[in-house]
């Protein structure tokens, strides 16, 4: 049985106050709280348990390998990967774009060649195919939303020509909350022969994540956003792409044999590891994600998708009040702009003030804000332990706001 307090009563940081209000957390979409578990196993891993990981044979050593190697095995779980050998520990998705261009991409591509992108593409997965459109005369073939900030799945199929070699695409957008029909994308591309590249940074901390069901070839994820530490995350590599890739990142653990003039690889996943990893941070992942996954996953969607569709309904009740994307299949967040009101980073200062924590600016999608045509939106983003209270204290500070500056 999900309840809400309890779930409440394992964040420490939500008892506390700000500017004298009680907190209340809205910009999950950014970077999400951390439950008591997982500061126990941070705590247990750097006060008791802490040494380099790969590399000794002492006791701690091996302890801590094995509680570092122990988070591969429970992100094959928590994303249904056929096994733990198909994940690749990063630093969060923004190193996994860059892994995937890198080491898959770039030894792929020539002059002339397609990467198929949404407009809806949060930076992490913009940039990355950017550098191969400066050095390598990559062309980057973008898809619109409709005027819901919906994705059709066959619009982004359409745009594949026979010089596409990648589709990279979100699962859930980071400003407008809508959830991709990735699932369909990559049927449709897996019979042209496309590989699809999938940024799961918002959508796996909202709904149950199946990689095989999914049928992608890449999928990451981040885990200061799964209520774990920042300096974490993964991404799931399809073992034929593993086959074509290069190493990334030179240095220890990556390699095999090193000689003067000679250099072999370690198998993968660890091919794509290099240099004493994010060791504490990819333990306490670990822990976030087992804690998710306690709690349940469908559980979590669930509690999410009443969120929504309250926040919904009282968004949608204040005329003045711009919500974009109105999406029906929608993660719970919500970006907004006030008719008339000054910029969204004045919005945010009021409703810091109220003690509501909101992200405001251009969310690391500028493309998508020029689609728009609007400089920037304040976004409010929901998580597991968000409640419909909070929903209503967001709502009253917006009619502060309406009241202060319309
Ligand atoms: N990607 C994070 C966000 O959308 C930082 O806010």
């Amino acid at each position: 049985m999900f309840d809400v307090e309890a779930i409440r009563a394992q964040f420490p940081i939500l008892s506390r106050e700000v500017n004298g209000k009680p907190l209340c957390y809205l910009d999950n979409g950014a970077s999400a709280q951390k439950p008591q578990v997982v500061l126990d196993t941070i705590q247990r891993a750097y006060g008791h348990e802490y040494a380099n990981v790969h590399r000794g044979l002492h006791t701690l050593s091996t302890i801590s390998t094995e509680n570092y190697e122990a988070t591969r095995g429970t992100i094959a779980r928590f994303l249904n990967a056929p096994s733990e050998d198909h994940i690749v520990f990063t630093s969060g998705t923004t190193e996994a774009m860059n892994l995937v261009s890198y080491a898959w991409a770039m030894p792929r591509m020539q002059a002339g060649d397609e990467i198929v992108l949404s407009i809806m593409e949060h930076h992490a997965n913009i940039v990355p195919w950017h550098f191969l459109r400066e050095r390598m005369g990559v062309k980057l073939v973008w898809v619109e939303t409709d005027v819901n900030g919906d994705l059709d799945p066959q619009a982004v199929l359409d745009a594949v020509t026979e010089r596409t070699k990648l589709i990279a695409i979100t699962h859930v957008s980071n400003v407008l909350g809508t959830v991709v029909d990735v699932k369909s994308i990559c049927a449709g591309a897996r019979t042209r022969g496309v590989p699809v590249c999938v940024d799961g940074s918002q959508a796996a901390v909202h709904m149950p994540v199946d990689v095989a069901d999914i049928g992608c070839d890449f999928y990451a994820i981040t885990g200061h956003k799964l209520y774990g530490p920042s300096g974490s995350g993964a991404i799931f590599i399809h073992p034929d792409r593993q086959a074509e890739m290069r190493p990334f990142i030179g240095g220890g653990d990556m390699i095999r044999d090193v000689h003067r003039d000679e250099v072999t690889w370690n198998d993968p996943p660890h091919k794509f590891e290099a240099g004493t990893p994010g060791i504490v941070q990819t333990i306490g992942l670990g822990a976030a994600l087992e804690w998710m996954m306690n709690v349940g996953m469908e559980n979590i969607r669930d509690h999410e998708a009443d969120l929504t569709a309250y926040a919904r309904t009282r968004l949608d009740g204040l005329n003045w009040l711009n919500v974009q994307g109105k999406s029906r299949d929608k993660a719970a967040i919500f970006s907004f702009t006030i008719e008339g009101a000054g910029h969204p980073h004045d919005i945010s200062t009021v409703l810091d003030k109220k003690g509501i924590a909101v992200r405001a600016g251009q969310h690391c999608a500028q493309p998508l804000m020029e689609h728009m045509g609007i400089n920037a939106t304040c976004r409010a983003s929901f998580g597991v332990y968000n409640t419909r209270a909070e929903v209503d204290k967001l709502v009253e500070g917006l009619e502060l706001c309406h009241e202060l500056f319309a």
